[in-house]
């Protein structure tokens, strides 16, 4: 039915569906943000999405805070062409540098994943000692100290810088004598200091869950901020009742600034389906 037809009362209801309808829009540095895909597509299976990796451009983790920005807003701008009704920042480099100017450049609601996984760790710590670890980038901002400070001042907080978990990650390199001993490396502080509780402060990480829990030993519970961003987004489409209403399977679609090489067999491997990737420039623009 089309709007004009419609009695006044309804117009502002053909709307909301319209919108409901709109697409997810998602972006990240690169293709890790694909964890916080999987997870969408786990939970929210009618909705679309459209995708966004800036593979051109990635690492952002070793990036100074100006440039996370300015590349940001790019990727935001983007994916502000397909009409979402929702932003979803999958990379914590660019949740903790930029959200805040994310933010202010849309109406939208914009999330990133550092609000979810807090939310969660306080939720689960017992002995109020939580630990995150992320990108140098993410780290060096404090983001995730200052979210928690705000909220409960009396944890105590370590974190730790693990760059080189990208770059296994990457390699698929996830299991192994060298893996175990870089993971030692990095984590034998946060386990001396008896955080109960860990963020995994980065798209790659859940990807080491496995190896991370082997070494930071079964009581210490992993947050995923992937499973809980969406666990977040869920809350609000509801809220503003924007949960779809389609009944037919979406076209989900995923655009990244370079080659992705093997994009179809990764896309199969870990998000079960067969998805083409989309090659586009976005610093044009800007
Ligand atoms: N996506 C980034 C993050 O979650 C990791 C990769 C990068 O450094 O760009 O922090």
């Amino acid at each position: 039915m089309s709007e004009k037809l419609l009695p006044k009362q309804f117009i502002n209801l053909s709307s909301v569906i319209s919108r409901s309808n709109s697409p997810i829009g998602i972006f990240d540095s690169g293709i890790g943000g694909l964890t916080v895909v999987k997870q969408f597509l786990a939970c929210l299976p009618e909705e679309k999405i459209v995708y966004f990796g800036d593979t051109a451009r990635v690492p952002y983790g070793s990036k100074s805070k100006a440039t996370v920005i300015k590349f940001a807003l790019q990727n935001l701008r983007f994916l502000l062409q397909f009409d979402p009704k929702l932003i979803v920042v999958a990379c914590n480099t660019i949740s903790a540098l930029a959200l805040p100017l994310l933010r202010k450049e849309t109406s939208l609601p914009v999330i990133g994943v550092l609000e979810p996984a807090v939310a969660k760790a306080l939720e689960i710590t017992r002995n109020q000692r939580i630990g995150i670890i992320g990108t140098i980038a993410t780290i060096r901002s404090k983001a995730y100290f200052h979210l928690i400070y705000r909220r409960r001042r009396e944890i105590s907080f370590f974190a730790r810088a693990c760059p080189l978990f990208v770059v296994l990650v990457e390699e698929n390199w996830l299991k192994g004598k060298i893996v175990e001993d870089i993971c030692h490396y990095y984590l034998k502080e946060l386990k001396k200091n008896k955080v109960d509780t860990l963020i995994l402060g980065c798209t790659h990480y859940p990807l080491l869950k496995k190896i991370i829990r082997k070494e930071m030993g079964r009581k210490v519970s992993l947050v995923d901020s992937a499973e809980e961003v969406v666990r977040m987004s869920k809350e609000i489409l509801k809220e503003g009742k924007l949960l779809v209403s389609r009944t037919k399977p979406a076209g989900h679609h995923f655009f990244f600034s370079d080659e992705v090489p093997n994009f179809r067999k990764i896309s199969r491997q870990f998000l079960g389906r067969d998805f083409k990737a989309k090659i586009i420039q976005v610093d044009q623009n800007v």
